[in-house]
């Protein structure tokens, strides 16, 4: 049984035996924000919105969010609740009682293969962030200006075996709190680190407020100009509202396989979609004046925070402090997200191999870090290595985010919405009659055909 597993059943075990259903509930639900809430809100999120010209991208982004994101966040706990097992099987049992075909069960392989494809590079990225701990807690950031920080990100960049060392204390960690089953611990510090990072990036903002520049971001943030948008834009965003939410990967099926009936999913989903967007957005507005301040590209690319962030530090009174508190917990909210990635491939090999917990563990952890390599390569020696025209980090990116995600993800919506009993759903959601109807028009109609006319413009 895996860590998260076992931490969340002995917690559910333990809220039945004193009938302490809070206790489970918020166990939950902090897995589950912590699963969410990770690099993908603070490093890949302002990147993208700068890739993709602002506040265009930012709206449809909070569309998907609402329209596709919460009712199919809503749908692989529901699928995970009823079937109580890893993602394939309760794919097959599930379709098998339902009169549906066992190919369902594609979307639990999908699923485990795209978390997998996705922890390859996130453990990079993980390693930047390491890499960035220890530069701020030996002083580099102080008095840096925009063409040192610049030099200080592509210098890291181009040092494969720094990029090496990091992505592998990263990987290490993420294999050393699934092996150990340790994420009990990771969970009760997530309430209290979480909130902490939270207040870390309003202390950011407030930085940003003494730039002269904060007008200009909040203005590129959220007032858009539609010219700029583009069916890639709304690719881009479709996919990071799967990316940050973590759906589409099997993990939030897993998570809910271990709830108990007396969750309201709406709400919990309400709760980790708005904790999401909050820590998201807090990121846009720490780090887009500090982009206009310093006259930066905001469509550099994925070294965006790393180049912007180090400037503010290296200004700010106690900025070393906050540097080590920022990229410690930057690293802390990565965990709790890698380590929900690699549990599924963890669980299929448990499952189907002889090997245990611990072995399991470690294969599927060499494999992710093999593949990590490839990806980190990609920034140096293997720059003009490229695959359908892309570098090997791009094209783990977008094959998982533009496509493998939304795909997973339209599969759970379309399972639940069209192939269970529709009476079921309702009592499952705790919906009256109305608040049911509205659920079958997002759950039947507008995610659906969001995805697929998503899918159909960008083709
Ligand atoms: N949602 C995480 C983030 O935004 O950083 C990334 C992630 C975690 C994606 C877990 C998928 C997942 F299953």
């Amino acid at each position: 049984m895996s860590g998260i597993q076992s931490a969340t059943a002995t917690m559910a075990a333990g809220a039945v035996k004193v009938h302490d259903h809070w206790s489970s509930r918020m166990g939950f639900i902090i897995a589950a924000v912590g699963s969410a809430v990770g690099l993908g809100n603070i490093w890949k999120f302002p990147y993208m919105v700068g890739q993709s010209g602002g506040a265009a991208f930012v709206l449809v982004y909070l569309a998907c969010i609402a329209l596709i994101g919460l009712p199919i966040i809503v749908a692989e706990w529901l699928i995970g609740r009823r079937g109580q097992k890893n993602p394939v099987n309760t794919m097959v049992e599930l379709a098998k009682k339902n009169g549906r075909s066992r190919n369902w069960a594609l979307l639990g392989i999908g699923g485990t293969l795209a978390a997998f494809l996705i922890l390859s590079f996130y453990s990079v990225i993980g390693g930047w962030a390491v890499s960035y701990l220890v530069e701020a807690g030996t002083g580099s950031f102080s008095g840096i200006d925009k063409d040192a920080a610049g030099a200080l990100f592509n210098g890291l960049l181009a040092d494969p075996a720094k990029l090496l060392l990091w992505h592998s204390v990263f990987m290490a960690l993420t294999i050393g709190v699934v092996a150990m089953g340790v994420s009990g611990g990771l969970e009760r510090a997530t309430k209290i680190l979480m909130p902490a990072l939270g207040v870390i990036l309003l202390i950011m903002v407030g930085y940003g407020m003494t730039t002269g520049s904060f007008g200009a971001a909040a203005s590129y943030l959220f007032t858009p100009d539609w010219s700029k948008l583009n069916s890639g834009v709304v690719l881009a965003a479709l996919g990071h509202a799967f990316f940050t939410l973590s759906l589409g990967m099997g993990v939030m099926i897993a998570y809910g396989s271990y709830l108990g009936q007396d969750i309201n999913l709406l709400r919990a989903a309400r709760t980790v979609a708005i904790s999401d967007t909050v820590i998201a957005l807090g990121a846009g507005m720490a780090i887009f004046p500090i982009v206009f301040a310093n006259g930066l590209d905001p469509a550099a690319g994925p070294g965006l925070v790393f180049v912007t962030l180090p400037l503010a530090f290296g200004k700010i009174s106690g900025g070393l402090i906050l540097g080590v508190m920022f990229f410690a917990l930057l690293i802390f909210a990565a965990l709790t997200s890698s380590i929900s990635l690699l549990e599924p491939a963890v669980e299929l090999l448990e499952e189907r191999t002889p090997l245990g917990r611990v072995g399991a563990t470690v294969v599927a952890g060499l494999a992710t870090w093999a593949l990590g390599i490839a990806a980190l390569l990609s920034f140096n020696e293997w720059s003009n290595v490229l695959i359908f025209g892309q570098n090997i980090f791009d094209l783990l990116d977008k094959l998982t985010s533009k496509f493998m995600l939304p795909l997973c993800g339209l599969g759970a919506i379309v399972f639940v919405a069209w192939c269970l009993d529709r009476e079921s759903v309702r009592k499952d959601l705790g919906l009256g009659t109305t608040g049911f109807r509205l659920w079958n028009l997002l759950a039947r109609y507008v995610a659906p055909i969001g995805v697929l006319a998503v899918f159909w413009n960008s083709l």
